[in-house]
């Protein structure tokens, strides 16, 4: 068990950026919302309370005090970003020692779940993502073979993305991977379909039934690995966060695999400490680093109905803009950055001939929560060195556009 102090969540939005600052000072931390109950708030025994309060608001606390614990109020934003008065907090009045450390989390958990898996078979759906990866990775490490992970390849992921998951798996750590080649099954469903989201349906629907197929072949597991991390489960002082789309990770598998129990091994980390650990546990440093990519994945990023051929264009392109901008370093400094294939098709000249081919976009922004974003300002000589190459290199494409729209009022992807 590790000392822990406790983020009580009063205005609903400073209270995980809190947490992760308690986290980086290492100690480690949870939140819960306002409105959770004392009893509950006492049988975590925290080292101290803090407690986020509305910009000139007081918190409502009469019990919390009477626990004997120290108690501190930061008001929103202000005092977040004073790290002394934080570590003062944690290191001299709560009289922490600072035992939140990643390398033996992960070790820690590795060896619990050694203990609870045993013999065990282990059943794990790789998305290629840094969480599904991650968490497959630890669970390895505890029990190897026994696990065995399922990718699917819906056709839709971007250039190399397939091949470098299955080698990472294989090459890198000897996992047991089944890899499901289904894009003749999506891109079938997908023919003609416009609205997107009826795209985000169709592709998470047939996620479900392509991993419902593998895992019948494999018949009964006795656990389920899921990549849940903390923000997932945090509940917020004041939740109201409308669903702006209907997304966020292929739901629905416990539904179609016999399993008699989830582990969730990255339960209690934020995104940062997954990185972390991934690191830790030997995962190279491009596959941890990787940006945030859509379940949809291309499905999203083809504006309008899908077809092979535009999926070609999109991950060509693709690849040059995310090569250019690794190749400046700008990469660790963007939340995001991709090339879509917009519908327009527009009059060009090459050669001396008239064309009429497509638009690709690039966006790259800069976010600390992607529920707002601001476009990256990402100097002219690259842009243009990426459009140079994009056009002279990508068949099919006479045109290429920034985005310098931030969100609100657009979105990070374009569907
Ligand atoms: P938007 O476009 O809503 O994206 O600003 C916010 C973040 O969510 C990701 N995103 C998705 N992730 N399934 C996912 O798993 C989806 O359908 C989906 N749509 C958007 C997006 O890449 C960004 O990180």
């Amino acid at each position: 068990m590790n000392e822990l102090i406790l983020v009580l969540d009063f205005d609903g939005q400073s209270g995980r950026a809190i947490a992760r600052k308690v986290r980086d000072l290492g100690v480690y931390c949870e939140v819960l919302p306002h409105t959770a109950e004392i009893q509950r708030i006492r049988e975590k025994a925290p080292r101290g309370i803090i407690l986020t309060c509305p910009s000139g608001g007081v918190c409502d606390v009469p019990e919390v005090l009477q626990l004997g614990v120290p108690v501190v109020e930061v008001s929103s934003n202000a005092a977040v970003s004073r790290e002394e008065g934080l570590k003062d907090f944690l290191y001299n009045t709560c009289a922490c020692r600072g035992d939140w450390k990643m390398g033996d989390y992960a070790a820690r958990t590795v060896q619990v779940l050694k203990e609870k898996i045993g013999d065990k078979k282990v059943l794990c759906a790789l998305s290629g993502g840094v969480d599904s990866t991650v968490a497959a990775v630890m669970v390895h490490q505890a029990v190897g073979r026994q696990l065995t992970c399922i990718f699917v390849d819906h056709g839709l992921l971007r250039k190399n993305e397939a091949a470098s998951v299955e080698q990472m798996c294989r090459e890198t750590f000897d996992i047991n991977l089944i890899r499901v080649d289904a894009a003749h099954r999506f891109l079938g469903r997908l023919a003609g379909v416009d609205d997107p989201e009826q795209k985000r349906k169709i592709i998470g629907e047939e996620f479900i039934r392509v991993f419902e197929d593998e895992a019948k072949k494999i018949g009964t597991v006795d656990f389920l690995v899921q990549g849940t991390i903390y923000p997932d489960i945090i509940e917020s002082g004041t939740d109201g966060s409308a669903v702006i789309k209907s997304h966020h990770n292929v739901g629905g598998l416990p539904d179609v695999v016999d399993f008699k129990e989830i582990v969730e091994p990255l339960r209690l980390l934020f995104k940062d400490e997954v990185r972390q650990v991934g690191l830790e546990l030997g995962i190279p440093a491009e596959l941890v680093w990787r940006q945030p990519f859509p379940g949809p994945g291309l499905g999203v990023r083809v504006i309008g109905a899908i077809t092979r051929d535009k999926l070609d264009i999109l991950r060509e392109a693709d690849a040059i803009f995310r090569e250019e901008i690794n190749a400046t370093g700008l990469d660790r400094e963007l939340g995001q950055y991709f090339a879509v294939l917009t519908n327009i098709r527009s009059v060009g000249v090459r050669d001396g001939a008239r064309t009429y081919d497509y638009t690709v976009g690039l966006r790259a922004v800069k976010t600390s929560d992607f529920m707002s974003a601001e476009f990256a300002r990402i100097p002219y000589e690259v842009l243009e060195k990426v459009s140079g190459r994009i056009v002279h290199e990508v068949d099919h494409v006479n045109r290429v556009v920034y985005d310098v729209t931030p969100k609100p009022p657009a979105t990070i992807e374009f569907e």
